[in-house]
């Protein structure tokens, strides 16, 4: 049979609110025309990101009534690190609340002001974090990725060749740490190969650089390395994994995300030394080592969920739903990022919404129809979230993309939720002419897209800028 069931049923259920485009209308003016103002309890479905928002299992939930939330020595922490030991091989495993506290203590720990810390692509909290110590973080993006409708394997990979000719030029000690994020959820959550993940290892080696992964999304590159690349057809999505993390002397994992839990984090290394100052800073900061700023039932949920995520038929499920919502906007002639990925399916805004300039930014203007037409939050990457006003002229700086993501919180949403939303393009598909562009009239000085306010672009204006 050609259809990939959910391989799994649904024993407890959140209702949501049916609310009509009226009613969605008001909603969005008042929350003006940014998703992000508007309240969950208002959306229907909600795609805004897969960090945090996935479903836990019946066993997690059972596991978490038996959490120890005892102080120190927790058995719910000695369940986690046989579980992590297991995955990864490293030596030392500490929870963490969530990836950033991760982030956090690993570069105080090993980085000082000047230094660089390269990655195929950093995400917005690893770089802040690099760049809060005074340091610099460089991206070193495959030259294929920058083609969004390529549809060729492995664009999450580091351009090989720049790095090793960067690393040539860097004064000794001058990079205390190397990184790969797997997914590259920079470059739209497009996996990494294993060719590419031990020639950055051997890279880093041969540079005598401890090497560490950004490993949010393991399982998913794992599931691609393991359906793409015939080496590893015959393996257990276990063994492709462990092979990853044995690559690296370190993780850091946000579990928000393939850990199959709310919040959680984890930080691995082999290193005894790094390791103490680890574990000095966490006490500082998160708590005691064996809970890291979680609850016991939290370490308990995170365990099971890591037992579950690297299931064939769950990840074989992922991808199908992943693909069943690219093929269908494909099909209506949406403009999508190739290949799709399993977390997202990105939309090419510019190209859907070509009357719109990205200065009146058509990401948030798709955006906004959605939410309007069916209660579809989704976020939009691009003008609005990277864009600035020049400093000296005050004219707006455009993105490099004006991109759509629609995310896939795991195991939440079935196949009629994803019917609906293919549904909302169509109808906007059919009246792409009508969609507006929108204006900024309020804006913060950092990270604008949580906050700005906004408003349609009057028609008379727009004809009258174009
Ligand atoms: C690749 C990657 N690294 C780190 C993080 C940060 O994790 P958290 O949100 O748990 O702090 C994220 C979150 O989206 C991520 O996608």
């Amino acid at each position: 049979m050609k259809t990939v069931l959910e391989p799994f049923r649904i024993k407890a259920i959140e209702p949501f609110r049916i609310t009509s485009v009226e009613e969605r209308t008001r909603i969005l003016d008042a929350a003006h025309h940014n998703v992000f103002l508007v309240r969950a309890e208002d959306v229907m479905i909600d795609l805004l990101t897969d960090s945090g928002t996935g479903a836990m299992s019946a066993q997690q939930w059972s596991a978490m009534m038996t959490g120890d939330e005892s102080y120190a020595g927790s058995r719910s922490f000695y369940d986690l690190e046989g579980v992590v030991h297991k995955l990864t091989g490293y030596r030392h495993v500490f929870p963490v609340h969530q990836g950033r506290a991760a982030e956090r203590i690993l570069f105080s720990s090993v980085l000082s002001p000047g230094q660089s810390v390269p990655n195929n692509a950093h995400f917005d909290t690893t770089r802040a974090n690099i760049e809060f110590l005074g340091a610099a973080a460089l991206d070193f993006v495959h030259p294929s990725a920058r083609d969004l409708s390529a549809d060729v394997p492995w664009k999450g990979d580091i351009d090989l060749d720049e790095l090793s000719s960067w690393l040539e030029a860097q004064p000794p000690g001058s990079v205390p740490i190397g990184m790969l994020t797997i997914t590259n959820n920079r470059t739209g959550g497009q996996p990494v190969s294993m060719q590419n993940l031990r020639a950055v290892s051997s890279l880093y080696r041969r540079h005598g650089i401890p090497f560490f992964l950004d490993a949010a999304r393991f399982a998913e590159n794992a599931w691609w390395i393991h359906r793409l690349d015939p080496e590893w057809h015959d393996k257990t999505l276990h063994d492709v994994a462990r092979a990853m993390f044995g690559l690296a002397d370190g993780c850091m994992i946000s579990a928000k995300k393939d850990g199959l839990v709310n919040i959680g984090g984890l930080l691995c290394c082999n290193d005894d030394a790094l390791a103490a100052k680890i574990r000095n800073l966490l006490i500082l900061t998160e708590g005691f080592p064996t809970y890291g700023g979680l609850a016991g039932r939290d370490l308990a949920a995170l365990a099971q969920g890591l037992r579950e995520v690297l299931d064939y038929d769950y990840l074989h499920y992922r991808e199908a739903s992943a693909q069943y919502l690219a093929d269908r906007l494909g099909a209506i002639g949406v403009p999508i990022v190739r290949p799709f990925a399993l977390h997202a399916v990105y939309v090419d805004a510019r190209a859907m919404l070509p009357h719109i300039p990205p200065e009146e930014l058509p990401g948030q203007a798709l955006v906004c129809e959605l939410y309007r037409r069916g209660g579809i939050r989704a976020v939009e990457i691009g003008t609005l979230m990277f864009g600035r006003k020049d400093p000296v002229t005050g004219e707006p700086v455009v993105a490099e993309h004006d991109l759509v993501r629609l995310c896939l919180p795991r195991r939440v949403y079935t196949q009629s939720h994803v019917d609906w939303v293919v549904e909302a393009f169509a109808e906007m598909m059919r009246e792409t002419e009508h969609a507006r562009g929108y204006e900024i009239l309020e804006e913060a000085p950092f990270l604008r897209a949580f906050t700005a306010r906004l408003r349609p672009v009057s028609r008379q204006a727009a004809v009258a800028h174009r």
